[in-house]
């Protein structure tokens, strides 16, 4: 009998002990003090195989119904992109968190490009500010506004190297150079990001397109990639490495096909570079069916080849396509694929969701007073917008307009076109919220002035001239006549490449006409790339270059033509004279026989080769209708006294470089000081300048100052012949100046 007994309490005992750890099993992953690897690794092991496919699938909402909300419960979606509004996320969080089994949170995704309702200029834009700084206040601001309607996670920033502007995705690159690209792009990050991920204002960022989109062949977006493996280390991934560097939870792998190997099937880049040499430790999404756009590709056979091929290169989370959630388990079984290398890819996904706070705080929401279109994010998106406006032209010194013109005629189509002005990728900006040129313009010369308004045209891309009539006249009446022309927000983006870069329509045809007035024109493009406009440049005293600048484009150009700000942009791209000059880029190499400034054209009745056999046209200059690092301003810049702490540079050294920039005009005004670089000897070509760094510096009118940049041999590194990132003995070149072709010199060598 005591035996009996004995052996009951023994069994409830083990009873009591089992149920004890499984209690505690179980709860480690909701344990908020536990670390969090230590949770993705109890959670996962409680996970079944459906459930951890199921964390791989990424779903647009297109509609709410019992299907969906079924997948949901037995664990078959991971995330949701464009989950609708803050309701709709808070019932799907809420059977996720309740009604699934293990109760993982869903992580919410969308396009939150350049803002969410407060538009700040396109990332193109962004970049020819020059300053990391307004970049990161803008992501942050953009992060705040879409955190308040529950969305956890953006697809931005896109940090896509791009030579080509009939590309129609340069908009929302930031351009074509991968120092620049990387510094805007990892503090688009750390706007974003915050400093805590799980902060309710903090949404985690996407580093996309992995790798190579830019460099689409043609400018034809999706289009085939040849990058030879150097350019690729040396060109595409700097920008990337820089937003991992500075914790960029995910990355997204691209639509396009690398030397023969589409993005998402990837092995190299997403598995070699991404984590065996940068360690990447987030996850993966796909491209919005790039892994199944494989099969069109001619990579993979099927579904399953899509599926085996993807996750064997390390793609996390399928977006919309379900590659992942038919094949896996089949693959998994036949031991194709094994069960470790799912659970490294769930391991990834749980780590973004748990460094979120999801699983502590499920309906994450910024709740505090809205910040949504407040006079603060309104301030940063006009002052970003003001200093990503590149002053190309300023004849006569002819801008600033005078405040007390008597009449000024606005002529064009995207004077008063609220919508155009916001530019591509931004789906939640409300035209509503924008205020345009023309009404910017009212507001700022008040009754004082006449301003006359006369479209010219219907919309940017109309041939019809009927219209032209009004226009003259309005500009006859006038003193100075303002004309804002050029792309609306539907002629770049994704898949809206141009052949043609000149201005669309007739517009052309309506600066000539407006010109034959006599009176002078100052003209302001809005554009998602760089266009051609050489044919009107003559017709025009100003041209001013605003980008798409967003829901306060109107303040931030009437501020500019009005002498308020100084212009203060610069390129961030190289403007060619004729699309037949694309790509073209100032850090190219230089050929065995580069042109020499006398080769400047050819002109017509010459002799044969009268400028010798040179890398040139025959029938258009070879240089760029304006370079890279290129802005003007209403003041002049003077500098002078380039110091160089050392001509020689130890390797694993450094030097410091400065120079002192002196305002010596009438207007206070920042300028971008830049510092470039030429390797003269390589075992590999080296270009014939590369941007090694920049500052922008606010200088009042007479002031001066000294900019100091620090130049190590880890700078100057390189992918050598060997394929190793060095940097070379030897002599070097550098200069510092306002743009990539002008600039005070010197030399130095590394020992
Ligand atoms: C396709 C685009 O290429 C990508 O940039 C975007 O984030 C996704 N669609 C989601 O909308």
């Amino acid at each position: 009998m005591k035996n009996q007994q004995a052996h009951v309490i023994l069994i409830l005992f083990l009873l009591f002990i089992n149920i004890t750890l499984q209690l505690t099993a179980q709860n480690i992953y909701k344990d908020s003090s536990v670390p969090i690897e230590a949770r993705i690794k109890d959670l996962i092991s409680q996970m079944t195989l459906a459930e951890k496919i199921g964390q791989m699938q990424q779903n647009h909402l297109s509609k709410k119904n019992d299907e969906v909300f079924n997948e949901i419960k037995l664990g078959k979606i991971g995330s949701f992109l464009n989950a609708g509004d803050i309701n709709d996320k808070f019932e799907l969080q809420k059977i996720a968190v309740e009604e699934s089994r293990l109760g993982i949170p869903l992580i919410y995704g969308r396009d939150v490009i350049h803002g969410f309702k407060t538009i700040f200029p396109i990332p193109l834009g962004q970049a020819a500010t020059w300053n990391p700084e307004i970049v990161k206040l803008g992501s942050a601001a953009a992060a705040s506004e879409a955190a308040e309607v529950g969305i956890h996670w953006t697809f931005a920033p896109m940090v896509d190297i791009s030579r080509d502007p009939r590309w129609g995705r340069i908009a929302e690159s930031c351009g074509e150079d991968p120092y620049l690209a990387a510094k805007m792009g990892s503090a688009m990050v750390e706007g974003f990001q915050g400093n805590d991920l799980s902060s309710e204002s903090s949404i985690a960022a996407c580093t996309k397109h992995f790798v190579g989109y830019g460099a689409a062949e043609s400018g034809k977006d999706y289009n085939t990639t040849i990058i030879p493996e150097r350019y690729m280390r040396d060109i595409y991934l700097p920008p990337f490495k820089s937003c991992i560097d500075v914790g960029a939870a995910t990355l997204m792998s691209a639509f396009n096909d690398i030397n023969g190997v589409p993005a998402s099937g990837n092995e190299f880049t997403l598995k070699r570079v991404l984590r065996d040499e940068w360690k990447f430790d987030g996850f993966v999404v796909s491209d919005w069916a790039s892994m199944t756009e494989m099969i069109n590709h001619g990579f993979c056979a099927d579904e399953t080849e899509v599926a085996y091929k993807s996750v064997k290169a390390g793609v996390n989370m399928e977006m919309v396509s379900q590659s992942y959630a038919n094949n896996l388990e089949k693959l998994i079984k036949e031991g194709k694929v094994s069960e470790d290398l799912i659970n490294e890819m769930v391991e990834g996904i749980l780590r973004v969701k748990f460094r979120l706070g999801l699983f502590e705080n499920p309906y994450k929401q910024l709740k505090e007073k809205s910040r949504t279109l407040s006079a603060e994010h309104l301030t940063a998106a006009r002052e970003s917008a003001e200093q990503s406006f590149v002053l190309l032209q300023n004849t006569d010194d002819f801008l600033p307009l005078s405040k007390l013109s008597k009449t000024i005629a606005v002529i064009g189509p995207l004077a008063d076109d609220a919508q155009a002005q916001l530019g591509c990728w931004s789906p939640d900006g409300d035209p509503e919220n924008s205020i345009t040129p023309l009404k910017a313009i009212k507001q700022l010369l008040g009754e004082k002035t006449k301003v006359i308004f006369a479209a010219g045209l219907d919309n940017c891309r109309s041939t019809n001239t009927e219209k032209f009539a009004e226009a003259v006249t309005a500009s006859e009446a006038a003193d100075a006549v303002i004309m804002i022309l050029g792309e609306d927000d539907l002629l770049s983006g994704e898949s809206h490449s141009r052949a043609f870069i000149d201005l669309p329509g007739a517009q052309e045809e309506l600066i000539k006409t407006i010109a034959e007035t006599g009176k002078p024109i100052v003209l302001v493009i809005m554009a998602g790339r760089p266009l051609t406009f050489g044919n009107i440049v003559k017709d025009v005293k100003s041209i001013l270059y605003a980008w798409h600048p967003g829901t306060m484009g109107g303040p931030a150009i009437a501020n500019i033509l009005f002498g308020n700000v100084s212009p203060s942009g610069k390129l961030p791209v190289t403007f060619p004279r004729t699309v037949g000059q694309v790509p073209i880029y100032y850090s190219h190499k230089n050929t065995g026989r580069p042109p020499s400034e006398n080769q400047l054209g050819i002109k017509m009745g010459t002799p044969e080769n009268p400028v010798g056999f040179a890398s040139y046209y025959l029938d258009v200059d070879y240089t760029p209708a304006y370079p890279f690092g290129f802005g003007l301003s209403y003041t002049t810049f003077e500098y002078h006294d380039l110091k160089l702490s050392s001509n020689e540079i130890l390797m694993g050294g450094k030097i410091e470089v400065s120079a002192t920039i002196k305002n010596t005009g009438k207007y206070d005004a920042e300028e971008v000081v830049q510092l470039y670089v030429r390797d003269l000897f390589g075992n590999v070509t080296r270009p014939v300048k590369e941007l090694k760094g920049f500052k922008k510096i606010h200088l009042k009118a007479g002031e001066e100052k000294v900019v100091t940049f620090s130049l190590s041999t880890g700078d100057l590194a390189f992918w050598n012949i060997d394929m190793k990132y060095a940097a070379e003995s030897g002599d070097f070149t550098l200069w510092v100046g306002g743009d990539s072709q002008k600039g005070l010199k010197a030399d130095f060598t590394i020992k």
